[in-house]
């Protein structure tokens, strides 16, 4: 047999093919996209949280020279578009009619020839409003006679939204009355920003003649999107085109629909050109998807220095409109792994949800369905139980840790963990940090007056959701399909409803094709965004594509692969049974000289099918996972305390995961990194904060930090590899692992710095000001 190149399928790090445009500076987003005639959309926002409406008087905006028209809720209401249907089946205003109920909410649109035309024209739409009291805490929110912020909802008497519980409340109450220590925690996990690179935006372009609606939108979900386009707006879906371009980031950002899409396209039907509609940073920070603020409250019953209990009870604040991107029947993604790697054979988790004058959201920024709180939860419970019967925190998880033979594991919230082994992955990340040198140095330290912090964050994660019986969106079964055809000379094209934010799609997933059926990854183009051309799925946020997408690219490519058995056995005058699938190729089983390739199996699909059989060599397949994965890591971080200032510095970061069979290690390290860079972020600065008046704090780069890499610690990585037993590569999802585990170490370094002083927790996130605060407080200050 002629010598092959090596196929550069699964666990080749092959260089990111879509990098070719990007680093030329050749990308297409959607501010690059400008058409004929094209208008541009800019908003007039409230200045107040909360507040009545009593008159909009547009006509000096109208009168300005440029000015096309000017929306208001009133406008939109005419047409039955003044409310949407958010994702978690509550509505949120497009345009406000009746009140304003955040800071920043979109209350008039200018529609006019240039974005500085509108810009100009939005200050002169004269509101008149009549402030009312803001609320910007749950607690206040839930308080008897607070005023309800949702009164134009029917049945709607206070600003309560839901009330969900996980686990078996007897079985806990059980555990917690015969055990010999309880250690509880309450701690909030504050509102943050995903703050992609580039803001949300679009253009909408109705053609009349057509009646086709093709709307150029940054969207993680594009799909899910034109359905929902179709169900508000009344439009015929096959007449709605989403085009999802290049993006630049997404975070879980880009999965909400929001105001700003509805008002281009509603404006582009009613005046017959194309609209653009492109955010500023301070739209985006003050309007739309926020994360977490979720206040939390845990605790653990102890027995024997096991955990034999755990009992939760959270608060979220969802702001004005209930908006997250929840599966209406799982409906808290956090129940998922609520109970993180611990065998604990009895949990019950309460939580409820309530309305605020803040913008809604609750997106998954990096994260499933919430279970970023979750795992920090989890993460800071245990290592403060540790502290208080003292155990080393490694120890105390060990003993607690779900056992390899264990799996596949029923968590007492009821969910299945598909696989693990969660003392490999730390006992790996120990070795590199070099545990208990680094125990030896934090005691030497301490006795000359320094502080040394080591934390640990034994993570479990959720992603790929997830099986239709259990996960919707909207309604929507969670699957993904997965297009493939081959050319006849042997070159692919890959067709996916996933959509990629940076995460190099374009590369993994023709890796994928590239493994099953034996081409080159450069064979492969990979396409998606436009739901003309691409078949139907529920996107890409949550870390699903792997687990989903990743898993049809698989099916459809052993789909084809089957059909091309049959062309090669009749090309090779060779049973189909006698083929055997070795290096890539077909091969005659004891003739290894008679062999052919997908290329020759394609040309001949074209050119020289057996009688009787189709031609062609193309497939379709749509994807139900029947479990979620679980990936999972340890995660180890050691940092030092100035005693003079309370500034704290990372000086180790060892990251260690598993994510099961790693397609691309090179595009996974580069995930975990980012994550980890983010985690570190929100343990460390990023926060979005309101004052009294509900005014956001929080609504620029200037109030809302980022690291750039000059804060950015250096990550040591380290991987194990558990695969999934229900993946058909036995994959499991990767991109938001770090963001979810990482914050819980940061926060257990900081803390294991000041534990002997009798410090359990600083809040997230962990300024230098809290931590001086601390240290006076513990008596360390300097
Ligand atoms: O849904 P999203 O693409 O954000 O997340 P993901 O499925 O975790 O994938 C992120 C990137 O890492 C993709 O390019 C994946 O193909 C790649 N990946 C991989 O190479 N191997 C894995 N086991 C998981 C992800």
């Amino acid at each position: 047999m002629a010598a092959t190149e090596e196929i550069r399928g699964v666990g080749h790090s092959v260089k990111r093919l879509e990098d070719a445009r990007f680093i030329r500076g050749k990308g297409t987003y959607f501010d690059d996209i400008t058409l004929p005639g094209m208008l541009h959309l800019e908003f007039m926002r409230s200045p107040f949280a909360h507040a009545r409406i009593t008159s909009i008087d547009t006509a000096r905006a109208e009168a300005v020279d440029g000015v096309v028209a000017v929306v208001t809720g009133e406008l939109l209401a005419q047409h039955n578009l003044a409310w949407m249907p958010t994702l978690s089946g509550d509505t949120q205003a497009v345009l406000a009619t009746d009140k304003v109920r955040f800071q920043g909410q979109e209350v008039a649109a200018v529609i006019a020839e240039s974005a500085y035309i509108a810009k100009d024209a939005v200050e002169l739409i004269d509101v008149d409003y009549e402030p009312l009291e803001a609320i910007t805490t749950p607690q206040r929110a839930l308080e008897d006679g607070a005023p309800v912020i949702r009164d134009e909802k029917e049945g709607q008497a206070d600003n309560h939204i839901y009330d969900w519980e996980a686990g078996d409340k007897e079985t806990t109450d059980k555990a917690f009355a015969e055990a010999d220590k309880v250690v509880e925690l309450d701690t909030f996990y504050p509102r943050c920003h995903p703050a992609p690179l580039e803001c949300c935006g679009c253009v909408a372009d109705v053609n009349a003649a057509t009646g086709k609606a093709t709307i150029y939108m940054t969207s993680q979900a594009p799909h899910a999107h034109r359905t929902l386009f179709a169900l508000v707006a009344g439009l015929p879906e096959h007449k709605i085109r989403i085009i999802s371009p290049d993006l630049g980031g997404g975070f879980g950002n880009k999965v909400p629909i929001y105001p700003g899409y509805v008002v281009a396209t509603a404006a582009s039907l009613l005046i017959g050109r194309p609209v653009k509609w492109v955010e500023d940073r301070t739209g985006n920070l003050i309007s739309t998807g926020f994360a977490r603020d979720y206040h939390m409250h845990g605790e653990l019953a102890l027995k024997d220095g096991r955990i034999t209990g755990l009992r939760v009870k959270m608060l979220s604040d969802n702001g004005a409109f209930f908006s997250d991107a929840q599966p209406t029947k799982c409906k808290a993604g956090l129940f998922h792994i609520v109970t993180g790697s611990y065998d604990i054979p009895a949990a019950h988790v309460v939580t409820e949800g309530a309305y605020t004058n803040k913008a809604p959201g609750g997106v998954a920024y990096r994260c499933s369905f919430r279970v970023t709180e979750a795992s920090y939860l989890i993460e800071r419970l245990v290592q403060t139980a540790a502290y208080e019967i003292g155990v080393d925190p490694v120890e105390f998880r060990k003993q607690n840790f779900i056992r390899p033979e264990q799996f596949p594991y029923k968590s007492a919230t009821g969910f299945t963990y598909d696989s693990g082994d969660y003392a490999a992955a730390m006992d790996l990340a120990l070795e590199k940090l070099g545990y208990e040198e680094m125990r030896r140095e934090q005691e030497e330290a301490r006795a000359e007056g320094k502080l040394i912090g080591i934390g640990v964050a034994s993570f479990t994660e959720v992603v790929g959701a997830g099986h239709g019986a259990d996960y919707d969106i909207a309604g929507l079964r969670m699957n993904d399909g997965a297009e493939l055809r081959i050319h006849p000379t042997g070159k692919a094209v890959l067709k996916l409803s996933v959509k990629s934010q940076g995460q190099g799609h374009e590369t993994t997933f023709a890796q994928i094709v590239a493994e099953e059926l034996g081409l080159q990854p450069e064979d492969v183009e990979v396409q998606e965004g436009d739901t003309d051309n691409t078949p139907y799925g529920l996107g890409t946020y949550a870390s699903r594509s792997t687990p989903v997408s990743g898993a049809a690219t698989a099916m459809v490519s052993r789909r084809i692969r089957a059909k091309a058995q049959k062309i090669a056995a009749h090309l090779l005058e060779a049973s189909e049974d006698d083929l055997e699938w070795e290096g890539g190729r077909f091969v005659v089983r004891g003739a290894p000289e008679k062999s052919k390739t997908i290329a020759d199996v394609a040309f001949a699909a074209y050119t020289n099918v057996p009688e009787g059989m189709e031609g062609g060599l193309e497939g379709v397949y749509y994807y139900d996972p029947p479990n979620m994965t679980y990936p999972f890591g340890t995660y180890a971080v050691v940092v030092e305390i100035d005693r003079g200032t309370g500034v704290w510095k990372v000086r180790r970061c060892v990251a260690v995961d598993d994510c099961g069979v790693r397609i691309n290690p090179m595009i996974v390290e580069g995930q975990i990194m980012g994550g980890l860079t983010e985690g570190f972020a929100i343990a460390a600065m990023e926060l979005i904060d309101f004052d009294e008046d509900g005014n956001c704090i929080g609504a620029n780069f200037v109030d809302y930090l980022i690291p750039t890499a000059w804060e950015t610690p250096k990550f040591e990585l380290g991987e194990t590899v558990t695969p999934s037993p229900h993946h058909p590569l036995g994959a499991k999802g990767v991109g938001e692992s770090a963001t979810v585990g990482s914050p819980a170490a940061f926060v257990n370094a900081v803390v294991d710095a000041l534990a002997h002083a009798g410090v359990r927790n600083l809040e997230m996130p962990v300024t230098s000001g809290k931590v001086w605060a601390a240290l006076q407080e513990a008596g360390l200050a300097e």
